[in-house]
């Protein structure tokens, strides 16, 4: 392997990334970024170092790390994690990395422990991250067990959704990314009148009172970069999904930009067997660079979109649901009971995602074949793309000498 190549596998600045591609144009005349960024493994390791590790990256529902001695772990950014409330009740986060030799301290995606006991060799760590137990070490010379604490990054929630941050030092703070979500979706968050509200005082959008409920997961042979470039516009909507078309006012669609984030969101129209009130509203935001909201009326799916490899992405889908009848689920309308509306809203999602999937994996076939280098910008459809670009360039700016 060359340096070049070596460098590159550790997230330098890619050889195919020109200065002159990194200039931010205005949407009308803006050309998207070249294909070399969707298919080259250089971008693949710049992606992960420039951009995913220097932000805030969901893990879970921050309800299943409430209680002293619980954990959560995924990976993120490429890296094992584990986040945990500590006996004292702070919440703690790690690379979910033994000092030893690697091996991971939990395997569970979550549960309760009094200590984080690696698997491997059996090292134990207190839940504050620090090194105690070492069996069979009393031979081993020049071993100070306080420099084998475990690495600790940064960990924060926002309305009962659970982050960590591997790069806090070069990160904004979560509720500065997540600054006015809460606020732009409450003035539309109205309680259920009708069938008699199980919820008195919950809004239909109140997140933060949601309830998880599941998780699914999706690979994709297609780079990060495209998965997030076809969640942003609604362009291929007509096309590649029409039955969802049928289900969203189209022509009430609209695309808004904010410092970290952008929304896309449209009317539902209203079903006819729905009880649910008039004018209920389909908010998708996505928040830079890999996390998506999509709510609905009763109903938060988070998706985060993980990098495989330079062609290939997996996507996260988490499932959370308020307490309310007659709501939840692109799919779903009418009275039904928590679980008929779930079981629907995530078998249409499921409909839905294979349709992004196929089109996705066409795409980067397309990226990666001779006929394609850059492509223009939907004024109207596409400007969600177009800003999700420019954070890009700004965000590759940023790690440049
Ligand atoms: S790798 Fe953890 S105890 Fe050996
Ligand atoms: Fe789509």
């Amino acid at each position: 392997m060359s340096t070049a190549n070596l460098h590159s596998a550790h997230g330098a600045r890619p050889a195919a990334l020109r200065q002159e591609d990194l200039q931010i144009s205005p949407l009308a005349t803006s050309h998207t970024i070249p294909s070399v960024w969707y298919v080259d493994p250089g971008f693949h390791a710049f992606d992960r170092t420039a951009v995913l590790e220097r932000s805030w990256q969901y893990v879970g529902p921050a309800s299943r790390v409430a209680e002293p001695g619980t954990f959560v772990s995924d990976f993120v950014a490429g890296n094992p994690v584990v986040a945990v409330r500590d006996q004292q009740g702070q919440l703690r986060a790690f690379y979910n990395v033994c000092k030893h030799r690697g091996g991971p301290l939990v395997t569970a995606p979550c549960g309760a422990a009094r200590m984080l006991q690696c698997q491997y060799h059996g090292w134990t760590y207190r839940l504050d991250g620090m090194l105690r137990g070492v069996p069979r070490f009393d031979r081993t010379e020049l071993f100070d067990r306080r420099d084998y604490g475990l690495t600790e990054i940064a960990v924060d929630t926002w309305d009962g959704l659970l982050f960590v941050c591997l790069r806090p030092d070069e990160t904004p703070p979560l509720s500065a990314i997540m600054g006015g979500i809460r606020e732009r979706i409450a003035p539309t968050n109205p309680v259920p009148v009708s069938p008699t509200p199980t919820t008195t005082g919950r809004g239909l959008y109140d997140v933060a009172s949601f309830s998880y409920a599941a998780r699914d997961t999706y690979d994709v042979k297609a780079n990060w970069k495209v998965y997030v470039d076809n969640y942003l516009e609604g362009y291929h909507l007509p096309l590649v999904h029409p039955e969802l078309c049928d289900l969203l006012d189209f022509s009430s669609y609209v695309t808004e930009t904010f410092d970290w984030y952008s929304l896309q969101h449209s009317h539902i129209k209203p079903a006819s067997n729905s009880s649910g009130p008039a004018s209920e509203q389909a908010y998708y935001y996505f928040v830079f660079p890999n996390l998506m909201l999509n709510i609905l009326p009763g109903r938060l799916q988070v998706n985060r979109v993980d990098q495989v490899a330079a062609d290939a992405c997996s996507v996260v889908f988490d499932y959370y649901y308020g307490d309310i009848p007659g709501t939840g689920g692109e799919g779903a309308g009418g009275e039904r009971t928590t679980a008929e509306r779930m079981a629907a809203d995530r078998t249409f999602s499921d409909r839905v995602q294979a349709e992004d999937v196929d089109i996705c994996e066409h795409v980067q076939r397309g990226l990666q074949s001779n006929a394609y280098d850059r492509g223009r910008f939907s004024y109207d459809l596409e400007g969600g793309v177009h800003h999700f670009q420019a954070m890009l360039k700004r965000a590759y700016k940023n790690v440049m000498p």
